[in-house]
């Protein structure tokens, strides 16, 4: 539970918490372009889940607020064209803002104090940024406060959340500890929706994978990859915060991706394994892949509810 972590943060008061994300944060900068260009590998993945979920909860919604969105990945990049024009996004770190698209409407403020008046919203949205909110109970008032009855709290989440890692269990296995983090990041989020008077309505069973297959040219061309020739099918997952491979060694090591699998992540035996586990999924996606094609397999969390 958050709560028990409050615990052990005797004295913490929000505005402690907003200090580490507030300003002009250079290294939040370099992450957020890190996460950015790895996430483009997934793009059509991203947007088959996002739309199917927006569409079918906010077909009718006029005033959209997206809380915590960074240099503004969700509405540049996968918030489907009709969504775009109704969302208005904030942050409170004044770096990220400042790279975010200048068509878009895009606010500094804090989480705990919405310059938002009661009952104005029809939805709130957040992509991998309520896991960034330690006095989540305070901040699903404050949200709760500007949202209309009805109104519907979306959040979708591709990161692995920080808040429960164990420094030993990091060393031994990372991956298997930020998945396990995530997990318990997703039930307390949900346990405390439901506390704070939201029913959820859709989610709670997710993550959700979308599968796609593009040409590895297709990829290089929105974004600056180090994709190699090879002649197999590459296999990118991007599995609950955990994007693998990066596609440049930098990022795997940015990443904290042992040294071991970023050498054998170009090994033709590491896709022949990966497609052979996957077989069942992929036939079933109807995904056929020849040499050269990017099998994109995404992992996203996502959680719908509503204001009763
Ligand atoms: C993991 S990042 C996600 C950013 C973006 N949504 C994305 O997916 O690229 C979490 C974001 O929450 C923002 N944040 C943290 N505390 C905040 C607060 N109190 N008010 C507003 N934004 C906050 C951070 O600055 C950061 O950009």
């Amino acid at each position: 539970m958050r709560h028990e972590l409050l615990e052990t943060l005797r004295g913490t008061r929000p505005i402690r918490e907003e200090t580490f994300f507030l300003g002009n944060n250079i290294r939040f900068l370099k992450e957020h372009r890190t996460y950015e260009r790895d996430r483009l590998v997934f793009l059509p993945a991203y947007r088959e889940i996002v739309e199917a979920v927006t569409e079918k909860h906010l077909a009718g919604a006029k005033k959209v607020l997206e809380v915590g969105c960074g240099r503004g990945f969700f509405t540049k990049w996968i918030a489907p064209n009709w969504l775009k024009g109704k969302i208005v996004s904030f942050d409170i770190n004044a770096a990220l803002l400042s790279e975010a698209p200048k068509e878009g409407n895009f606010f500094q403020g804090s989480i705990y104090q919405l310059p938002i008046k009661t009952e104005q919203l029809d939805a709130i949205i957040g992509l991998s940024s309520f896991d960034s909110f330690l006095f989540l109970t305070k901040v699903l008032r404050e949200t709760k406060k500007t949202l209309k009855p009805g109104g519907k709290m979306i959040f979708f989440q591709d990161l692995g959340t920080v808040l429960y890692e164990d420094e030993e269990k990091w060393k031994e296995d990372p991956i298997k500890e930020v998945q396990a983090s995530a997990e318990k990041h997703w039930e307390d989020l949900a346990n405390d929706l439901k506390r704070e008077g939201f029913r959820v309505i859709e989610g709670e069973e997710s993550p959700v994978t979308a599968m796609g297959v593009e040409k590895a040219s297709d990829i290089r061309a929105r974004l600056d990859a180090q994709i190699p020739d090879v002649d197999f099918p590459i296999f990118v997952i991007g599995k609950l915060g955990y994007n693998v491979p990066l596609l440049s060694r930098r990022s795997m090591v940015e990443a904290r991706i042992p040294e071991k699998a970023a050498q054998e992540w170009f090994d033709p035996k590491t896709h022949k394994n990966i497609r052979k586990a996957l077989s069942r999924d992929l036939k079933k996606a109807g995904i056929k892949a020849g040499a050269g094609d990017v099998v994109e397999v995404l992992q996203l969390r996502y959680l719908v509810a509503e204001k009763v």
